[in-house]
């Protein structure tokens, strides 16, 4: 290059570059830049005031706090606020915050906008079933979006918690069993919400959780104590955590729960050996909703003195809504307990992560944009692109599904049926938009259709101990045992009447998410009852399932042709449920966890260990004896209107040396007449080495369409971050020279296979 060309590359560069720089808050800071401003703010705060900063008050408390929010943020008692969705109480405490606390820091807004703010999105396992971060990061830059317009700028998303118990309500929140979607999908939700750095406008501030090992609680009961080896903590609940923090998440909340006898919230091991020191984590984090104090729950602290002594001395920077660190610290530093030095270092982290969010310059948000930004029609049409793509079809047996659009009469039943508000499923925020429920999008598609709807009876909770949740429905008087039998009796003769039944079976939006396990997986209420009369009408029948965990539906999968499961969609849920039932959307997601055959399986995961037996042993092998070893439906299946066909698995060498890289590619053909999208995925497993390896582990995928014929062929690429694991022996990661094999396929149990060895 001449230096003429040179000088003029490098014009463009620095044109370039400050043209990114003015549509940000913030030029980006050097470490030393971020360093000397929070060295600079720290240098003028007293103990109180740093003591404020570790403080986050939840807007709960707004009734039984003898002291306003208002005058918190006078006095400086907060470094942030929580639970509330109002802008104008935001841009108050913000002006006091900025204005008459005597050392100016601004206030981060927190709330939990998990899948959509205005405009819904799928719950997280649907989003996650699209098996497409392209879809998730747009999706969160929407919501971020949104979100940030109102003055909120933190937001206790992405939850990356591997789930390998359904039972566990909060499976919904997350993004499944398997470690590898699971951190392709947590990457993609930091970047959406957060943008490509912090300060980014239009963006927020993300924090990842629940710093870790909450899905493994006991039983799958919510807040349960969880028990995992090093081996499986590294291997698989770690790896969503580690990539979530390396798209550059600025927050970590710690968990609730015991981890091997230690509250994830007390716990030294987990917040700085594993965070910070293993992973690499340079932000700050919070503790979940009363975290702290509840350590002495656990009995593990002695007193609020001790819980907040446990707390710092465990790296939890900030108490959220517990005021454990305001109450005590201060009297814990002047003990002598607690070094001024320590609550400095928890001060930092905090200041470093306002300072480069820009929010020193811009704490204010200016609302008079945010209504137009919140009525944007593109932000909702993408709802109803997102709740398609996460669409998976079960079964479709002799092509019942896509419905004709010329069908005379259509019986529609279900108690989820008409629900509209069940397809926000839960973390709704309050102003978040309804869209219509499943029987008004069919009558709208189909306009001079007979469509006949009937509840069919109704689902309860059986108890109800969650104060947030919505129970009016469970309060209400239940049916009678005649009632239900009328209900279950009229949709018959709704189903005999119609040309078909699209049944609508499922869970109500309360019966997932938090505080919401169950001991087994059952359809709730009469819908066992009534899918079984309905499908003994002799008529055609299709299962839409709105829920956000599996179910048990081996009874249907024996009976029922199709089964589409739609989650709990969002907004558009209901178009877009109706879009795939008459083809005018083809599914092409894929099932983010094992699905159960009954409650009994569980845990059931496809990335299990062999035994001593081969698995298709008939005596030897781990297996049950009153029901199948295997699932109803495998990891990362899922079908569509087309079929696909893998060929041509190649690999670029049969040997790779260690630290290098082998190339896989595959073909895949849509040998259908429709256009369709394919998933393609890529297993391995390691035949011997110094531990055993799980029988398939996913180490890349990628959603593609074609069209009728078409053909691609699909690339990826396996080093050392895949060929890798966690071993206890050696208590590091290692690679080893041994032989494997790999997979590529449309799920877990492809069938195209190859072998490679990899050499020291
Ligand atoms: C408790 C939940 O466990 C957590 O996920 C959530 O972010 C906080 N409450 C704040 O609402």
């Amino acid at each position: 290059m001449s230096t003429r060309t040179a000088l003029f590359f490098c014009a463009i560069v620095v044109l370039v570059t400050s043209f990114l720089a003015a549509q940000q808050n913030t030029p980006t800071l050097t470490d030393d830049q971020v360093n000397a401003r929070v060295e600079s703010i720290l240098q003028q705060m007293n103990l109180h005031e740093k003591i404020g900063q570790m403080n986050q008050l939840g807007a709960a408390e707004w009734n039984k706090d003898p002291v306003s929010f208002e005058e918190h943020a006078r006095r400086c008692d907060a470094g942030s606020f929580l639970w509330t969705i109002d802008s104008k109480l935001m841009d108050r405490l913000q002006h006091v915050a900025m204005t008459e606390c005597r050392i100016k820091i601004p206030l981060l807004f927190g709330y939990d906008v998990i899948h959509g703010y205005r405009a819904m999105f799928p719950i997280p396992i649907g989003m996650a079933a699209s098996w497409d971060p392209a879809m998730v990061e747009k999706a969160q830059t929407i919501a971020a979006l949104e979100a940030s317009s109102t003055g909120l700028n933190w937001d206790f998303t992405p939850m990356v918690d591997i789930a390998r118990d359904p039972r566990w309500g909060r499976i919904v929140e997350g993004a499944g069993e398997d470690p590898y979607l699971g951190a392709a999908i947590a990457r993609a939700q930091v970047l959406g919400l957060q943008g490509p750095q912090l300060g980014t406008p239009g963006h927020m501030v993300a924090s990842v959780k629940h710093f870790a090992g909450y899905g493994a609680a006991d039983g799958g009961r919510d807040y349960d104590s969880s028990y995992i080896s090093e081996e499986l903590f590294r291997n698989v609940y770690l790896p969503p955590f580690h990539a979530a923090i390396k798209a550059g998440a600025g927050t970590v909340m710690s968990a609730y729960m015991d981890l091997n006898d230690v509250p994830a919230s007390g716990n030294k091991w987990l917040l700085r050996d594993i965070l910070r020191r293993d992973l690499g984590f340079r932000g700050f984090v919070i503790s979940d909703a009363e975290a702290v104090k509840s350590l002495i729950n656990h009995g593990y602290a002695r007193d609020m003195q001790d819980a907040a002594y446990k707390g710092i001395t465990a790296g939890v920077n900030m108490d959220m809504a517990s005021k454990t660190y305001l109450d005590n610290l201060e009297g814990l530093v002047k003990a002598g307990k607690v070094k001024e030095a320590d609550i400095d270092e928890m001060v930092r982290q905090i200041l470093a992560i306002k300072v480069r969010m820009g929010l020193f310059e811009h704490p204010y948000v200016d609302l008079s944009k945010s209504e137009a930004i919140l009525r944007d029609p593109s932000h909702r049409q993408y709802t109803r692109v997102a709740a398609q793509r996460a669409m998976v079809l079960l079964r479709n047996e002799n092509h019942t599904l896509p419905l004709n659009k010329d069908l005379k009469s259509v019986a529609v039943i279900g108690p989820l049926a008409d629900a509209a508000k069940d397809l926000t499923g839960s973390w709704g925020v309050d102003n978040a938009t309804v869209g219509p429920s499943i029987l008004a999008a069919i009558r709208a598609k189909l306009p001079s259709a007979r469509v006949e709807y009937v509840a069919g009876g109704e689902m309860k909770r059986a108890f109800l101990p969650v104060d947030w949740i919505d129970h009016s429905r469970e309060d209400a008087k239940p049916m009678t045992p005649e009632e239900l039998a009328a209900e279950v009796n009229k949709s018959v003769e709704a189903a005999k009447a119609a040309d078909v039944t699209v049944l609508v079976l499922g869970e109500n939006s309360t019966m997932s998410g938090e505080g919401s396990s169950r001991s087994t997986l059952v359809l709730p209420g009469n819908q066992q009852h009534l899918l079984e009369a309905i499908a003994g009408s002799g008529k055609p029948v299709v299962i839409v399932l709105i829920n956000g965990r599996p179910l048990d539906i081996t009874w249907a999968s024996q009976h029922v042709p199709a089964i589409l499961e739609a989650w709990y969609g969002g907004t558009e849920a209901a178009n877009a449920i109706v879009d795939t039932l008459f083809g005018d959307n083809n599914p092409g997601g894929k099932l983010p966890f094992t699905w159960p055959r009954s409650s009994g399986q569980i845990p059931i995961y496809y990335a299990h260990n062999r035994t001593q037996a081969p698995e298709d042993d008939p005596k030897f092998t781990s297996r049950y004896w009153d029901v199948s070893t295997f699932p109803l439906y495998p990891f990362g299946y899922g079908l569509s209107y087309t079929q696909f066909e893998f060929s041509n698995l190649h690999l670029s060498s049969p040997t790779v040396k260690i630290g290098d890289k082998l190339e896989v590619t595959a073909e895949v053909q849509n040998t259908g007449s429709v256009a369709g999208d394919e998933v393609a995925q890529l297993y391995i497993h390691q035949q011997a080495g110094s531990a055993s390896r799980p029988v398939r582990q996913l180490k890349g995928f990628e959603r593609i369409t074609l069209a009728p014929g078409e053909k691609k062929t699909v690339h990826f690429t396996l080093g050392k971050d895949e060929l890798s694991y966690w071993s206890g022996q050696s208590k590091s990661w290692i690679e080893e020279p041994e032989q494997f094999d790999v997979w590529v396929g449309g799920d877990s149990k492809a069938p195209l296979h190859a072998t490679f060895k990899v050499e020291p």
